[in-house]
């Protein structure tokens, strides 16, 4: 087996600290979103948007909504990831299954991230309803856009570096 803890699954790790002055280079930023929308999804239906920041000064903005993201603030790019609930999948009792796709994309691009040599991390939103209702209104979204997290990307001082979490009480064989 290759040397696991060499992998960017195994290395990444959130990245809170950033170097704000740092750009996010617009060809990374590509990369970042065709990761992203690489991601599986149910049906295929691909229902996520994202909300690029990389001005400062909308990128600040945020800081008041909650107090998870001033940590956000301190990136030097932010991308809302947005669930559509127009085209999610919904099954036979009406649920959207958005969250799972949102989530698949959101780790593809995390995973990325440690490729390109960025840190990040998810600032989680979707379900808390200050932080959904906050950035809906500051952004003025419209009702079928649910705002589902927040991304934040820089380059940084700090390093990934992996812990090892394998848990072999956590796996089941064949039965509970
Ligand atoms: C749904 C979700 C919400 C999260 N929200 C926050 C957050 O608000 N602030 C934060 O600093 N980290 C947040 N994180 C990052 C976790 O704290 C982090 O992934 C966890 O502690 C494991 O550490 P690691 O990412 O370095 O492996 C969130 C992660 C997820 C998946």
């Amino acid at each position: 087996m290759n040397n696991i803890n060499e992998s960017i699954i195994f290395i990444r790790r959130s990245i809170r600290s950033f170097i704000k002055e740092k750009k996010v280079e617009p060809e990374k930023v590509d990369i970042l979103l065709r990761a992203a929308m690489q991601a599986p999804s149910a049906c295929n239906k691909q229902p996520w948007e994202f909300l690029i920041l990389d001005d400062e000064k909308i990128i600040d903005s945020i800081a008041p909504i909650d107090k998870h993201y001033v940590l956000a603030a301190k990136a030097p790019l932010v991308i809302i990831v947005l669930g559509n609930e127009k085209t999610t999948y919904r099954g036979e009792n009406g649920l959207a299954w958005y969250p799972q796709d949102l989530s698949a994309s959101i780790q593809n691009m995390l995973l990325q991230a440690v490729e390109l040599g960025l840190g990040s991390v998810w600032i989680g939103t979707y379900p808390d309803e200050v932080r959904i209702n906050g950035l809906k209104k500051h952004f003025n979204m419209p009702e079928h856009i649910t705002r589902f997290a927040v991304i934040a990307i820089g380059y940084s001082e700090d390093k990934h570096k992996f812990v090892d979490r394998y848990d072999s009480s956590k796996i089941h064989y064949n039965k509970y």
